[in-house]
């Protein structure tokens, strides 16, 4: 970074639990490891009454719980505080944002972080647009979810567009900041092995679970009114499918990327609501144990309507009408107080053509599994001969990489990584406008299918790997999800 200039970062909702959370801890590794410049100056804003220095105490006390003890160093943490200050603005008071003119002008490097509810963004961009804030070098910063339909996504990136170019607007999706997410690049485009037989030539199907131990997490309000649909699968779920979709880019810059992945999404079959039972299943948990620990049931968590028909759990069956694609499904899932916190990606490859052994030898198909957390994997089981004085036997045994046996300390954190590059200004890893806009067209089409259709919600233990119905779902391929334990 230039530390010549002056660079800004402004935290709306600097008293929320993402500014608390992840975005000043983030902050924090990074002034710590001297990664931002000389001349950074963070703002936490928001509508409480902090004086400057009560805030940066509370920012103190919150990176005490919020980072590793290894990482608290009271030395840089002291030196942090003192790079951040408080302004109170009510976010619909245009006045309120002269505090900002006083501090800074649009020649600045300004960077607009709205970590507050969605209902804001049209508002502060508003505001900051009056008092001439907004100059060639700012930028700003959304958080999923972009909207809660097409329309209302549409609405926002208008009102963000009257005032910012699209290169200036960073929508944030924080699994695309996840390194294991960025790997897939990797391991696809700079390695020859997959490419031939990364389409239905040689693919029975794909599974991509994204699944979740945690429940709600005071957020129950939001999550009644969102479900497991809006809040994961139009995002972070079909941002992944994407990744593993998509052709290859002309190079890695932004554009390349995002024009291809834009190409998927604009794949995506429609789901028609006759056909909703043999490709969706949704369900909601109820009482369970997680670890031997008791769980109770969505219906009973705070926030949620007593007869919420909320969906905590999807598994789609979907295709992709393209060339490559044509004739394999993917299957994907995610659900809330499942079995275990596990992300992965399954490559199921077909049969050899002809079997050359004899009846007694099983043979297993290939099978490629990326995970992406809780560790980052790469996981490619293969046919081996098994090692005998007499007789031919197969045995199926993993190619197994395990990221953390080369890279102990070097995993940044998605907002880390994220944050790092708004500040280096470098746009790939953030949705584009119409990126966006085409989940949420799928999206829609997919709520209102299932809208029409006679589709029920399935109950599933808290601590499962969801309904049973999801594993009818992918039986009707022949297959099942990999549940396996390591
Ligand atoms: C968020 C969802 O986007 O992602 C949460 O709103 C979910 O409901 C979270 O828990 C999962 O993120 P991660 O990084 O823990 O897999």
């Amino acid at each position: 970074m230039d530390t010549e200039n002056v660079m800004n970062i402004f935290i709306f909702g600097g008293t929320g639990d993402l500014a608390q959370r992840k975005l000043l801890p983030a902050l924090y590794r990074h002034f710590k490891a001297e990664r931002l410049g000389l001349q950074v100056k963070i703002y936490g804003i928001g509508s409480s009454s902090f004086d400057v220095s009560s805030y940066q105490q509370e920012i103190k006390k919150k990176l005490s719980t919020n980072l590793e003890s290894i990482e608290y160093d009271e030395k840089a943490i002291q030196k942090f505080i003192k790079i951040i200050s408080y302004i109170k603005i009510d976010f619909n008071i245009n006045t309120d944002f002269d505090s900002l003119k006083k501090i800074t002008s649009n020649k600045d490097r300004n960077i607009f972080y709205l970590a507050v509810s969605p209902i804001y963004y049209k508002v502060i961009a508003e505001n900051l647009n009056k008092q001439t804030l907004i100059g060639l070098h700012s930028s700003i910063i959304v958080e999923k979810p972009i909207g809660n339909n097409l329309q209302s996504s549409i609405d926002i990136n208008e009102s963000l567009a009257l005032y910012f170019k699209e290169n200036q607007i960073f929508r944030i999706d924080h699994y695309l900041g996840k390194e294991a997410v960025q790997n897939l690049l990797a391991l696809r485009f700079g390695n020859i092995i997959f490419e031939k037989i990364w389409s239905n030539v040689a693919v029975d199907h794909v599974q991509i679970t994204v699944a979740e131990t945690l429940g709600l997490e005071k957020r129950g309000p939001y999550y009644d009114q969102t479900g497991a649909i809006k809040d994961m699968l139009q995002n972070h779920l079909l941002q992944i499918l994407c990744l593993v979709a998509m052709e290859p880019p002309t190079n890695i810059n932004s554009e390349s990327i995002r024009d291809e992945k834009l190409k998927v999404l604009r794949s995506l079959r429609p789901l028609k609501a006759n056909e909703t039972n043999d490709h969706l299943v949704i369900g909601q948990y109820k009482d369970g144990a997680i670890n031997a620990k008791p769980i109770t049931s969505y219906l009973d968590e705070n926030g949620v309507n007593e007869e919420s028909k909320t969906e905590t759990f999807v598994a789609l069956k979907l295709w992709i009408d393209n060339w490559r694609w044509s004739g394999v499904p993917f299957f994907l899932r995610t659900g809330k107080r499942m079995a275990e916190k596990r992300s992965e990606i399954v490559i199921q490859f077909k049969s050899v053509p002809h079997n050359i052994f004899d009846l007694n030898n099983k043979q297993k198909d290939n099978q490629l599994i990326i995970r992406l957390q809780p560790e980052e994997s790469i996981k490619l089981k293969i046919m081996i001969k098994k090692p005998s004085a007499s007789g031919f036997h197969l045995q199926e045994l993993p190619l197994d990489l395990l990221f953390d046996d080369y890279y102990e300390d070097d995993h940044l954190d998605a907002y880390e990584r994220l944050l790092m590059d708004i500040i280096e200004n470098k746009p790939s890893l953030f949705m584009r406008r119409d990126e966006v806009e085409e989940a949420w067209r799928f999206t829609d089409q997919l709520i209102n299918s299932i809208a029409d259709s006679e589709i029920s919600l399935s109950k599933y233990n808290a601590g499962s790997w969801g309904p049973s119905s999801s594993d009818l779902l992918i039986a009707n391929q022949n297959a099942q999800w990999n549940n396996e334990e390591d």
